[in-house]
């Protein structure tokens, strides 16, 4: 099964997306994470549309081989990130690398633009979304700073991801909307699992 999981900043798409991989034994590929790998080549003077990105086990990414996984969550590459993304010639570097690391491949991809782009043919799409508020206080939690500013950097990023014109984030057609608002990460898996029992019995039919 290919599971694509959208949504947007801070929604809570990597915490779900491993912990669904995990339980799978599926292979867990963090886009978001590759972009923000292309920001940091071009914060070393890279060519952002050339680099080699790849994906290892448990997520890890390398950028032109050397492992760069905990230099990722940096908060400046959350807005270098952005702006990169919205360079056609990088997205259509990284779509290319995310088809093929998917072909013949057991899933769970999380990102902005997997179910409508990359894997339109997904066999599951769920697009998680949270108020801006409750995302807002759980990056807080997890990366301490201002409330104020990390609020308006997620609204910053949400309306900058959403409007570019190159595969602006929404939700595919077909997926299926989860509000994680006020739910806990345990709460929001076990929602997530029931899903791929019910496409996995849909499918076995
Ligand atoms: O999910 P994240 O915060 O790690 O993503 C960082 C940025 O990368 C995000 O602001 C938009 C971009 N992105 C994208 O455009 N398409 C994806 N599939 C994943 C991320």
């Amino acid at each position: 099964m290919r599971i694509a999981i959208d949504g947007p900043a801070a929604a809570g798409k990597t915490t779900l997306a491993r912990s669904l991989a995990e339980k799978l034994g599926y292979l867990f590929v963090p886009t978001g994470a590759m972009y923000r790998a292309a920001a940091l080549a071009k914060k070393r003077g890279m060519a952002p549309e050339k680099v080699c990105i790849e994906v290892r086990e448990g997520g890890r990414i390398l950028l032109e081989g050397e492992d760069v996984t905990e230099l990722l969550e940096n908060s400046d590459l959350d807005e270098l990130s952005s702006q990169v993304a919205v360079d056609g010639r990088v997205r259509r570097h990284l779509v290319a690398l995310q088809r093929q690391i998917a072909q013949g491949r057991q899933v769970v991809m999380e990102g902005r633009d997997i179910g409508t782009v990359v894997l339109p043919d997904a066999d599951l799409k769920i697009f998680l979304w949270a108020e801006p508020e409750e995302r807002a206080r759980r990056r807080l939690a997890e990366r301490g700073g201002d409330f104020q500013e990390i609020l308006a950097a997620i609204h910053r990023r949400d309306e900058r991801d959403s409007t570019r014109k190159d595969s602006p984030l929404r939700p595919a057609p077909d997926a299926v909307i989860l509000d994680t608002t006020g739910l806990s990460r345990e709460q929001v898996l076990t929602v997530a699992l029931e899903l791929v029992e019910e496409r996995r019995a849909k499918l076995a039919r």
